[in-house]
């Protein structure tokens, strides 16, 4: 018989891994986390509790595993296009005046989003002037997004993406096919600098103009959403933007008076307060 998860089995898990490995999961949702650690227990057949924390304490390959079912990287480019055409209407031409544009993806995944964000400023002629900057927990993504590498799966999608977006080219045009993969044009990553950052017990790093941080909130409780979201205020500077995923909102948390709604159906926000 398999291990049944209660919640004293749960909170001993998260328990032992932020002890012994320094990754917070007590403040993720609850029902997802739950589900994801029973999916581990079925494919890899746990049977006791005992077992389970002893693979998480002492077997790094295990416990990498572990840290990849836990955090959900499913992305695309464009993901969302009707977001990026408002972004491309209602803020690019607001930021254009920056000289040093600074960006933050946040939970970039495998670099999906960043490079679609290089392509759009590219199209708007600021590429050249902007640091983007992309983050993530899980270093096996990030190792895959440094590399520019894209799964070749989801070519398609992403081609449909940039055409409903209405991109300027080709999706084409900035990337070729090597290996049954989609590698990036060198000339997109440039600007890129890709690192380890963890938005449970990481601080802020700098100050932005833009900050994405898509699709990464819905794991969190609310308790969480509300400090992660503190953090990001705090990391923007005044008439910067904030831009959430689109079952994402920022509305019941502390910081939601400092923002204005830009598009309330695609979740960008500006800061307008301090
Ligand atoms: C579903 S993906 C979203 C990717 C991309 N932003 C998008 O919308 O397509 C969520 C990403 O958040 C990352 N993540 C989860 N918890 C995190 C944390 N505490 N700090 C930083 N990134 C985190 C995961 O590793 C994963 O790559």
């Amino acid at each position: 018989m398999l291990l049944e998860l209660d919640l004293r089995a749960i909170k001993a898990i998260m328990a032992l891994v932020k002890a012994k490995h320094r990754y917070d999961f007590e403040n993720y949702a609850m029902s997802s986390i739950k589900r994801r650690i029973e999916r581990i227990i079925d494919l890899k057949k746990i049977e006791t509790l005992d077992k389970l924390l002893h693979s998480l304490e002492f077997d790094l390959e295990f416990f990498d595993y572990f840290v990849r079912e836990i955090t959900v990287n499913t992305t695309e480019m464009f993901r969302d296009p009707a977001m990026w055409v408002v972004l491309n209407n209602e803020v690019i031409p607001n930021i254009k005046i920056i000289n040093n544009l600074r960006i933050w993806h946040a939970g970039c995944s495998t670099g999906e989003e960043v490079f679609s964000m290089a392509i759009l400023l590219q199209e708007a002629g600021l590429l050249e002037k902007s640091i983007l900057y992309a983050t993530d927990l899980n270093t096996n993504v990030l190792a895959s997004a440094k590399k520019g590498e894209l799964t070749i799966r989801n070519q398609e999608l992403n081609t449909a993406n940039y055409e409903r977006f209405k991109g300027k080219g080709k999706l084409a045009d900035y990337y070729t096919v090597q290996d049954g993969k989609m590698i990036m044009n060198k000339d997109l990553m440039t600007n890129i600098t890709f690192k380890k950052h963890d938005l449970v017990l990481d601080k802020s790093f700098l100050k932005f103009d833009l900050i994405f941080c898509r699709n990464v909130l819905i794991y969190f409780n609310m308790q969480l959403q509300d400090d992660v979201i503190g953090k990001f205020n705090d990391s923007l500077f005044k008439g910067g933007w904030l831009i959430l995923g689109t079952k994402e909102t920022m509305a019941f948390t502390k910081s939601a008076k400092k923002f204005n709604a830009v598009s309330t159906s695609e979740r960008i926000y500006q800061k307008t307060a301090i």
